[in-house]
């Protein structure tokens, strides 16, 4: 059976250069077989995480459509240097349940030339949730002319995001790593329940 790939827009902005590149990975990952999902965070009622309320507004919904995809792209548009707060909401909301060894594809995008510690940071929240992220990943910088009638116009990026959309499908059901150290010592949100 084919795949279902999701991917989660990091920001809420109408004219954003993020949703726009995630569209267009989830276009290669349809040519590649697989079935393409939008997470449009503005679609889903989430206040700021509160770990008392951890089933808050759409919270239950939102894990649910997430548990139930083969591997996720994620795109966060860089924010002060880094990713930006509704992603980390929204994972703020998840857990191992919803990442633990699930493919992950990183994108980010930079008002500026560079996105590229959003995407080493991210990589590590990936990390903490024991998720397999792809090394491959794709920065759009300078997103200020990166888009013009709701399209990718430079064809190098055009390229990288087509081949985000293609590795996420290669790479969906791959076998998971044993535990590592780290997965072993990393309590996650869970444990914190019975305290
Ligand atoms: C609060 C905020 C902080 C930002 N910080 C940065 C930054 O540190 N570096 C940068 O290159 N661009 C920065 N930008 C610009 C955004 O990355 C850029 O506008 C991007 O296109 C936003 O993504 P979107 O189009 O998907 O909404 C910032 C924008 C906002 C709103």
């Amino acid at each position: 059976m084919s795949p279902t790939i999701g991917a989660i827009v990091g920001s809420l902005r109408d004219g954003s250069v993020t949703r726009v590149g995630l569209e267009h990975a989830l276009d290669a990952v349809e040519s590649h077989g697989a079935t393409a999902r939008l997470i449009d965070l503005r679609t889903y009622e989430l206040p700021v995480y509160d770990a008392d309320a951890k089933d808050a507004g759409d919270a239950p919904e939102l894990r649910a459509e997430i548990r139930d995809l083969d591997a996720i792209l994620l795109g966060t548009p860089v924010y002060h240097g880094s990713y930006s707060a509704p992603l980390k909401n929204a994972l703020d909301y998840c857990g191992f349940d919803e990442f633990e060894n699930t493919t992950v594809g990183l994108m980010a995008v930079a008002g500026g030339g560079f996105p590229l510690p959003a995407l080493d940071h991210l990589r590590g929240v990936l990390r903490a949730l024991d998720a397999w992220v792809l090394p491959f990943q794709a920065a759009i910088p300078d997103s200020h002319t990166a888009v013009e009638n709701g399209v990718v116009t430079d064809p190098d990026l055009q390229d990288r995001l087509d081949t985000l959309g293609q590795r996420i499908v290669e790479y969906a059901s791959i076998e998971p790593d044993p535990i590592t150290f780290e997965g072993k010592h990393n309590v996650g949100a869970g444990e914190h329940e019975s305290d």
